[in-house]
This record gives C-alpha cells, structure tokens and sequence, in this order.
C-alpha cells in the first residue's frame, strides 16, 4: 500500500483551517471542500487516462489531449463527512458518477453500520473508484467501505482514498488487508483515543461539517 501526504502549501493551510476549535461550521464545510478538490487533483494526476486528437483554435489546429470519457471514474463519498470532503469533487472530474455510503459507527463499540448503499450492484468494468472519508481513525468504516465495493468487480489498484487526516490503525488495517491500494491523506496524526478520535485531529468532521 502506498500512503501520500502531498507536500503543497495550500493543503497545510486549509488543514489548518479545520484544526483550529474557533473555525464555525459553515468555513470549516467549505476549508473541507478546498482540501477534497486539492487531494482529488493530486490522486488524479497520472491515473486519469487521456486520449489525444486535433482541435480547431481560433489561430489553427493544435493537438489537444482529452480525459478519456469512455473510461468510467465514480466517486463514493462515505457519509456523512465524506460529503464535505467531495463536494468539488464533481466539478474537477470532467465524467463521474457519484454513489453513497453511509456508514455511521457505533458510539462505544466503534463498529461501522452500513446504513445506505447506492453502490452499484457492479462497477464498469475498468472502473476507477474514488472513496472519500475525511477521518481514517480505527479503520473500520474505510474497510467497511472498501470490502463493499470490491464485492463489485474492483481491486485494489482501481481504488484511490481521500482523507483528511489518517491515524496508524486505520492504515495499518488498510495495509493488510488492501496491498496494492493508494491512500492520499492532507496529514498523518499519531493517535486515536479510546473514543475514536484521531488526536490531535479535528474533532468530529461530521457534526463540525452539518452541525
Ligand atoms: C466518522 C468519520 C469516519 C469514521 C472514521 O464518521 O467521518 O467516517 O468516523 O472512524 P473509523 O476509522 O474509526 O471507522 P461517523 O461514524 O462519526 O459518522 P458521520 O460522518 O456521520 O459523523
């Protein structure tokens, strides 16, 4: 499994931005959007295919390359948080489908409840799946997630997961159950408490998103 944390600036701000317990909800939403379309245009590059042509300018024929639009790309946003983190997500992709999960997991046991699938019964063949959690803490809703879809004609390497903030025992499940997949995470935080929570991470991504 290989774990990035793009080095860009504008991915530090916009963590930081979530951090900070004074950000009110309706910035922290939208410093989470910032931070999904970033990471979504760094797991893209060099995974999106492209196919080339010619293209009438207003100055002559340039050759152009295009996003492949006959090769599928879906987007499974994990509710509720995932829904903050992919909102761009639609609009730097140029052809996605979007299907939602929701898992919620229980408050003292930490074990993840599926409680909507609109997943497809198979993905197109060839598919490229976007898995969009903010928070990776103990792991169980990504693997959750992740066993789900890949009950659906994906493998690992067709997967790419988006997080905010990633903790060593989601990535450690994730290692040893999925090789081969791709994780790209805005940080990587040490701890998860016995709650949950990734520390020092930003709280519940969830209610600070929708309140
Ligand atoms: C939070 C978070 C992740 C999950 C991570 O969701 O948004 O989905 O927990 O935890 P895990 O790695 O230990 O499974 P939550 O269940 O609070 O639901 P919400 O997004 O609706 O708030």
């Amino acid at each position: 499994m290989l774990v990035f944390v793009p080095p860009h600036p504008l991915i530090k701000h916009w963590i930081s931005v979530l951090r900070n317990e004074q950000t009110p909800c309706p910035i922290f939403k939208n410093a989470m959007a910032e931070l999904g379309r970033l990471l979504m245009y760094e797991a893209s590059r060099d995974w999106l295919p492209t196919i080339g042509g010619e293209i009438q300018s207003p100055m002559g024929v340039a050759s152009v390359e295009f996003i492949d639009p006959r090769e599928p790309v879906s987007i499974v946003p994990i509710l509720r948080a995932g829904l903050a983190l992919a909102e761009h997500a639609s609009s730097i992709l140029p052809a996605t489908k979007t299907y939602h999960l929701g898992i919620v997991r229980d408050e003292e046991t930490l074990q993840p409840t599926v409680y909507l699938n609109k997943l497809p019964e198979k993905f197109p063949e060839g598919s490229r799946v976007f898995v969009v959690d903010p928070m990776l803490a103990t792991g169980g809703t990504v693997v959750a997630a992740l066993e789900l879809i890949k009950e659906r004609g994906i493998d690992n390497k067709q997967i790419k997961v988006i997080s905010a903030i990633a903790a060593p025992p989601a990535l450690q499940k994730l290692s040893d159950k999925f090789p081969g997949l791709h994780v790209y995470a805005g940080i990587l935080d040490p701890t998860v408490n016995d709650k949950g929570l990734i520390l020092p991470g930003l709280g519940d991504a969830g209610d600070r998103s929708f309140g």
